[in-house]
């Protein structure tokens, strides 16, 4: 063995692991704000640490995660059916309880058919990755969901990322590419740390323009916004202009798994190509049948979308008028700008002492300098519940130096 070989230490693959601390070193001061077990709760209220607090950082937008109708129906689905498919939709993992549910989407979506996956993620990763092939070129929005990420980069086609809803810069995007190439343009509908919406118009023209489809990721919009809860195309009335609208069950339908709406063929071949469907275990009886309860309550209970609607723009307005700066919210998902790293899981710590839970986002979720307390409103958060999120957070910001009394910013970011 030549001496120089002997003096390298032989690599591990385990290293960067062994040296990961910063999580350890948040914990030794107190300020860890993750992974922190629920050990009871009502949607609204929940108990962390023994102590109950409100929950304004949940995706359960329609508050149907303990409502007693889509827990009874999961229930008597586990009766029927039992507790999991043990198999993949393709083969021994479909139950007439599926087809029904795809059935039952499409139809609320105006779409001509629907395709279940197992987790949202596994719908934008699989079906993007199965659309674009190797002559294709996908055009996404820079700030687009972690799963459209991976799906991009499992796909044969070649990805560019246009700035965030910057539609001038896309438009020269989609300029260079010739007649020749596929184009698909992919965007969240609603975007998950901001809150704001894709510019949808914009979008639809574009797509028309140079000829390519339009794919929108409506987690954080379908049972949310648009008419009856049909998403933010549909907020737009544009609806119909849009290929492929994928949707979540782990948000407003209080379950977990995903799902795909487009026209016949585009999902028929979606759902015998893409590897995420077609090799993994099918929702588990007990979700879909949540699932199927909660489409019900949202066609007829629409109380629950105008609530929505008034409590988002209610702290809107509040948070704003305390002085904190909110980005370009136009959703129930309100962001807090904080700025700071260690400020933000301060503040989040102080929050919590205050009776209130929401969610540190922190670099590389957000940008350097730009860490914030993600907040998210349910349909059946009270106004005292709310006035109480208000009022913790007039208290710890002032206390913490991010706003005055008088509802002014104390910082930059
Ligand atoms: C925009 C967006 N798309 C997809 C997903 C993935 O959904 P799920 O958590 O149900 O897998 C999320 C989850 O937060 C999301 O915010």
């Amino acid at each position: 063995m030549a001496q120089s070989d002997q003096k390298i230490k032989p690599a591990d693959i385990f290293d960067k692991a062994y040296q990961f601390t910063a999580a350890d070193d948040v914990k030794a001061l107190g300020l860890y704000p993750y992974f922190k077990p629920l050990t009871d709760t009502d949607g609204n209220v929940v108990v962390i640490e023994g102590k109950e607090v409100i929950m304004a950082g949940s995706n359960n937008y329609l508050g149907l995660t303990n409502d007693i109708r889509l827990m009874e129906a999961a229930q008597k689905a586990i009766t029927k059916y039992g507790t999991g498919c043990t198999g993949s939709r393709y083969l021994n993992g479909t139950l007439d309880i599926h087809l029904e549910l795809e059935e039952k989407l499409a139809a609320f979506m105006r779409k001509e058919n629907c395709v279940l996956f197992s987790t949202g993620y596994q719908t934008n990763e699989g079906a993007i990755q199965t659309i674009a092939g190797r002559n294709d070129i996908i055009f996404s929005d820079k700030d687009n969901h972690a799963c459209i990420v991976t799906g991009t980069l499992l796909s044969n086609g070649r990805t560019v990322r246009y700035y965030h809803n910057d539609m001038d810069h896309l438009r020269k995007l989609l300029e260079r590419e010739g007649p020749s190439t596929g184009k698909v343009i992919v965007s969240d509908g609603v975007f998950s740390m901001s809150g704001s919406l894709a510019r949808i118009p914009e979008l639809v023209a574009l797509s028309k323009e140079f000829n390519a489809r339009l794919y929108l990721d409506d987690a954080h919009a379908i049972g949310v916004l648009g008419e009856g809860g049909r998403g933010s195309a549909s907020a737009f009335g544009l609806l119909d202009e849009v290929d492929l609208v994928s949707g979540t069950f782990s948000k407003s339908f209080a379950s977990l798994g995903g799902f795909l709406v487009g026209d016949r063929s585009i999902i028929e071949y979606i759902r015998h190509h893409s590897p995420a469907h077609i090799f993994s275990a099918s929702m588990p009886p007990a979700n879909v049948a949540t699932v199927l309860k909660a489409l019900e309550v949202l066609q007829e209970e629409t109380w629950r979308l105008d609530r929505l609607e008034v409590i988002s723009n209610y702290m809107r307005k509040g948070l704003k008028e305390l002085g904190f700066n909110i980005w370009t919210s136009q959703s129930p998902i309100i962001p807090v700008v904080i700025g700071d790293l260690m400020d933000c899981l301060k503040f989040w710590r102080d929050l919590f002492e205050e009776g209130v839970y929401a969610n540190a986002v922190v670099p590389p979720a957000v940008p350097r300098g730009q860490s914030l307390l993600r907040t998210s409103y349910m349909a059946t958060h009270t106004d005292a519940q709310l006035d109480s999120i208000l009022d913790a957070f007039r208290k710890v910001g002032i206390r913490r130096g991010i706003i005055d009394q008088n509802g002014h910013s104390l910082i930059e970011a």
